[in-house]
């Protein structure tokens, strides 16, 4: 989900509000509202709707929206299905109190029962039941709002899963925001003559790029030319801002149809700034001399990620255990996080994550230091969760990625192990330059994607009109293959699977009918034989196949044909194709590209 605050003393604050949300669509869109106070006869103040921003923009068009503060937000549903009663902000009974929230109040049945007994509700959501307790905890315990709101605030502590980033307007106090955080983000921007509250930087940039973090429990008070900040105690903080050094264009599609043809086509520039900044004049890797003393000491590696980071890990595992024979476990965060695998003596952690927010990730990350083990964190925001929790973070320097479908940060993700597994391995032994490799690769990325119209050709024809499909590959080419079958499903909505080629045949063939697509990528010398056996027997069942193969290993009547590389590297050329291919199925049915259905971004629950 999405907010966005405004507070100013003289400019318009829905377009502010409207525009934010825009940017903030991509972490949640099934529908969105505002609040903005104005208690003149015949206005409205408060306005949601059932859809899009774009659907929201529309109906505030037909209303009298007027006033310089407000609060809004887009949502990705967890407790009710998306409706506008369900919809944020959220009003208490009185008419004074709005409130927006991302996140979950864990225990919110249970506060229904105890204390709103004889409060009548008028949504499915947690939400709505936050806003009812302050008022109810002002009206009955005549206390203040501030205190009120911190004292809800410790109720839905209670129980220590919940979840929240808060937004808290009182009729009463027109200008002013109430503001808590815990393990949801949230950042204050800091402006001339006006603030604003934001679960992301880029919902705001048009307006300021200094912002102060919140951490997990403190509270804040934001008006137009102050910002109170307070710990969990209710002790004051003092904090510097920081600045970000985002240009507000690099948010913008430009001539784009859609944000991911963009951050596909941005997938060379991705590599190079990772090569500039990560290997100096002698072309030796550069990290904090730290990082590599931690992976040379431990004893095996542990990855943990969710996703698509996740199958960025199963490449970068093999990396770290093939190039630098360091063992390494890859895991899904949400599983790790309640099933911990016994740990090795030494453990160190990598997590990945393309928004640094993952909640499933966190809660990893969280446990591994309460256990007092030692982690670096990939990701591409810095300042984020993942990156301040860690004990060490290095950006993926992939420039926002706004699309749902990741892909300029997974070949970031890929890039970037693949610098730290070839930084403390025996390089003499390795035998291959990373850096000239990685240069090749951002240029053959470069032809690749300038083959589009192969791949919208190839799509059309068989991806289109498919009810499933399947991508197969032994090796690496398996990691991708997942990769792969994902980028398509969720945007595409095509039932597929990746699948280690030669596992295939033991269940999951019987599903191959005639006509079903089956892809093939073939990149490891080794194994790539064995692949076309495990494709002709698809064929021998009616599937129509298609070949994703190396140069070097290509055959004649091969399909689409990568240029050679460090097998392991490959990854980087083999999923542009599928990239393109989710890309072009996803447009050749008519959807909306960048905001699958039911996905967000960035998922900060559980
Ligand atoms: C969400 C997104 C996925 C992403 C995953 C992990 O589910 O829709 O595209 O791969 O979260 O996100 P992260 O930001 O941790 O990489």
């Amino acid at each position: 989900c999405g907010i966005v605050g405004f507070t100013s003393l003289n400019y318009q604050s829905s377009p502010v509000l409207l525009k934010g949300l825009e940017k903030l669509e991509y972490r949640g869109y099934d529908s969105a509202g505002i609040f903005v106070p104005n208690s003149d006869e015949g206005m409205d103040q408060l306005v949601r709707e059932k859809g899009r921003v774009a659907d929201l923009e529309a109906l505030v068009a037909t209303k009298h929206v007027s006033g310089t503060t407000g609060i809004a937000h887009t949502r990705w549903a967890t407790h009710g299905e998306p409706s506008v009663e369900n919809a944020h902000p959220h009003m208490s009974n009185d008419g004074r109190f709005y409130l927006v929230h991302n996140g979950v109040i864990e225990n919110y049945e249970e506060l229904k029962e105890t204390m709103l007994k004889d409060v009548e509700l008028h949504s499915d959501t947690d939400t709505e039941v936050g806003v009812q307790v302050i008022a109810k905890l002002v009206a009955d315990e005549g206390l203040s709002t501030f205190d009120a709101f911190n004292k809800a605030l410790t109720l839905f502590s209670n129980d220590s899963e919940s979840a929240y980033g808060f937004l808290l307007m009182d009729q009463t106090e027109p200008e002013r925001m109430y503001v808590a955080k815990r393990k949801s983000p949230l950042l204050i921007g800091l402006g001339k003559d006006f603030n604003v509250v934001t679960s992301d930087a880029i919902a705001v940039l048009d307006q300021t790029k200094d912002f102060l973090e919140l951490h997990d429990g403190e509270v804040a008070i934001v008006d137009p030319s102050e910002v109170k900040l307070f710990d969990e105690h209710g002790a004051t903080v003092t904090r510097e801002p920081f600045h970000l050094d985002i240009d507000a264009s690099e948010t913008d599609k430009g001539t784009y149809p859609f944000y991911m043809l963009k951050e596909i086509d941005e997938q060379p520039i991705v590599i190079r700034n990772l090569l500039s900044r990560y290997f100096d004049a002698d072309k030796h890797v550069q990290f904090g001399s730290e990082i590599l003393r931690e992976i040379r000491e431990a004893d095996r590696l542990y990855i943990i990620a969710a996703g698509t980071s996740y199958h960025a890990g199963l490449v970068g595992g093999r990396m770290f255990e093939q190039w630098s024979g360091k063992p390494t476990e890859v895991h899904i965060s949400s599983e790790f996080a309640y099933e911990q695998p016994l740990l090795s003596e030494k453990p160190f952690f990598i997590f990945l994550s393309q928004s640094g927010e993952t909640a499933d990730s966190r809660e990893v990350l969280q446990q591994i230091n309460a256990q007092g083990h030692h982690s670096l964190t990939l990701t591409n925001v810095e300042k984020s969760t993942l990156w301040r929790e860690a004990t060490y973070a290095l950006p993926l320097l992939a420039g926002p990625e706004i699309a749902v479908a990741s892909t300029k940060a997974y070949i970031a993700q890929v890039t970037l192990e693949a610098m730290l597994a070839y930084a403390v391995a025996d390089q003499a032994q390795l035998g291959f330059d990373l850096e000239q490799e990685l240069s090749k690769i951002a240029v053959d990325i470069q032809g690749i994607v300038d083959d589009k119209e192969t791949f919208k050709q190839v799509a059309e024809e068989l991806l289109v009109p498919a009810q499933s499909a399947f991508y197969i590959g032994r090796g690496v080419d398996s990691a991708v293959s997942l990769e792969a079958a994902l980028k398509l499903k969720e945007i595409s909505y095509v039932q597929a699977e990746g699948f280690a080629a030669g596992e295939l045949k033991h269940g999951t063939l019987a599903l191959i009918e005639k006509g079903t697509p089956v892809i093939a990528l073939m990149t490891q010398p080794k194994m790539a034989l064995l692949t076309r056996g495990n494709l002709a027997e698809t064929q021998a069942r009616g599937a129509k196949a298609y070949t994703i193969v190396s140069k070097s290993i290509a055959k004649a009547n091969d399909n689409y044909v990568l240029p050679d590389t460090i097998d392991l590297l490959s990854p980087l050329l083999s999923v542009v194709p599928t990239q393109l291919l989710a890309y072009y199925t996803s447009l050749g049915r008519g959807l909306d590209v960048d905001r699958p259905r039911n996905l967000a971004k960035s998922v900060t629950v559980q």
